[in-house]
């Protein structure tokens, strides 16, 4: 996972709690790179997630609920930090139709060494339409914040049917997703 989703955690629990919160979390989970993140070095996929179970334990929330969250945090983490300029898009629908074939194929070609989820996204029309999502981390939660975080972006809301599940055994999660304009 690269450096830049730990430096977006570290600063979401500074947010949240703080310093001493992250710190614990850091010693308690024992991670190889002792948390030490640098934007564009890749880190063991397992970091990220020893560092999340460990914050939610500490936090004493669901760890689904504290990926939502988190995820929710990163999209805006993203948009502020991130390696790539994305002003073209007008709603969080246009942005999903090019996630995998503009911005994550962005991000590996600046970092190849990264690896990106698969998303497809089919319209059903102006408002709704189908997403699909497949990724070796499984990090769901993590895309519904995302989601989330996007429709905030975009002054849109969004409701969110988790049809199909990869933690309930399916080969790739789906949504029926809804989005609406908000003060259009
Ligand atoms: C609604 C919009 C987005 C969704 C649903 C989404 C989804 C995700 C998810 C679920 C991951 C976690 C990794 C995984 O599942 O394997 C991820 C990773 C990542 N995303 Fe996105 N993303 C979105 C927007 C963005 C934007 C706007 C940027 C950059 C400007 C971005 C850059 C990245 C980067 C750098 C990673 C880490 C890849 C790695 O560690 O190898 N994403 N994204």
């Amino acid at each position: 996972m690269q450096g830049i989703i730990f430096n977006a955690l570290e600063e979401f629990v500074l947010e949240n709690a703080d310093m001493a919160t992250w710190n614990a979390v850091i010693d308690k989970s024992q991670v190889a790179s002792k948390g030490v993140y640098t934007s564009g070095v890749n880190y063991d996929d397992s970091e990220i997630v020893s560092l999340a179970t460990q914050l939610c334990s500490e936090l004493s929330i669901p760890l689904e609920d504290g990926l939502k969250l988190f995820g929710e945090f990163l999209f805006s983490f993203l948009m502020n930090n991130g390696p790539i300029e994305l002003g073209q898009y007008d709603n969080a629908q246009t942005l999903l139709e090019n996630l995998d074939s503009v911005v994550h194929r962005d991000v590996k070609r600046l970092h190849p060494d990264a690896y990106t989820p698969f998303f497809s996204y089919e319209p059903v029309d102006k408002e709704t339409g189908k997403l699909t999502y497949f990724s070796r981390r499984k990090l769901c939660m993590v895309a519904e914040g995302l989601l989330k975080g996007a429709a905030k972006h975009y002054g849109q809301s969004v409701s969110l049917n988790h049809s199909k599940c990869m933690h309930q055994g399916a080969d790739k999660c789906c949504w029926d997703i809804k989005f609406e304009q908000l003060n259009p």
